[in-house]
């Protein structure tokens, strides 16, 4: 179901005792209803604390990764099952850091697409291009492209379990926001392409979340867009005050 959305991607950042100073700050000064479905993603070392502390509030966990197998002799990976057993149901997957850094195309993609929808899992599906792309005007086929291979094997039921994140990748840590109207056309785009594969009713279903320097000062503007239903947040989730602010930028 459609809804607005504002999730914190915390990525390899706060320790223990940072990580609990973070929820302590939220859960002080998080509304009693905001108007938007949150979620904070912190690292695997914190996810359980975190799930734990945040137990009966309106903030959500999600896990920033997991592996396709069930078990097995992966070190160093994370399971599906695992994230279930402590009670963790969402993971972002093909965030653009997992897809340069460590190498996952879009055929891993939609292996661990497969796994988290096996296990009934929520996805956060990120995706978008490199400035290169954009310059050389082949954003649109590039996103085209890592739907296509990633995600839109799936059957029409899964999508129940499914939010996309557009993150173009020159705007993620660079302080270079998209404008409003580029994400707006590019998630106008997107919606067009899973109308396309799945029928309307499931694009119209869809929220398609924009990731890359949103900040208070800015998220109202972006969040306002029509195709626009919400952000995945990097820095500024770090910051109790200002992922608040971003979570209640909703018009
Ligand atoms: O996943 C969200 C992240 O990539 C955006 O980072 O720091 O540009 O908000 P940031």
């Amino acid at each position: 179901m459609r809804k607005n959305i504002v999730a914190g991607n915390w990525k390899m950042n706060n320790d223990l005792a940072e990580t609990q100073e973070l929820i302590s700050h939220l859960k002080l000064q998080m509304v009693k209803e905001p108007t938007a479905k949150v979620y904070v993603a912190p690292s695997f070392v914190n996810l359980y604390n975190t799930f734990q502390s945040l137990k009966g509030t309106v903030v959500n966990v999600a896990a920033q990764n997991m592996h396709y197998a069930e078990n097995g002799a992966y070190t160093g990976e994370v399971s599906a099952k695992m994230l279930k057993s402590i009670g963790v149901n969402t993971v972002i997957l093909g965030h653009s850091e997992r897809r340069a850094l460590f190498n996952e195309t879009d055929e891993l993609l939609a292996k661990k697409v497969n796994a988290a929808l096996e296990n009934d899992m929520e996805i956060i599906f990120c995706f978008g291009e490199e400035l290169k792309d954009r310059k050389s005007d082949k954003h649109f086929e590039v996103v085209k492209e890592q739907l296509e291979n990633g995600l839109f094997h799936v059957e029409k039921d899964a999508w129940k379990n499914i939010v996309l994140a557009y993150e173009p990748v020159w705007a993620i840590g660079t302080g270079e926001t998209a404008s409003p109207e580029q994400a707006q056309e590019m998630h106008k785009y997107v919606r067009s392409l899973v109308t396309d594969k799945f029928g309307k009713d499931i694009a119209q279903d869809v929220s398609i979340l924009y990731g890359g320097s949103v900040k208070p000062n800015n998220a109202a503007e972006i969040f306002e867009k029509e195709d626009v239903d919400g952000g995945l947040i990097g820095g500024a989730s770090l910051k109790a005050i200002d992922f608040l602010n971003i979570v209640n930028s909703f018009s």
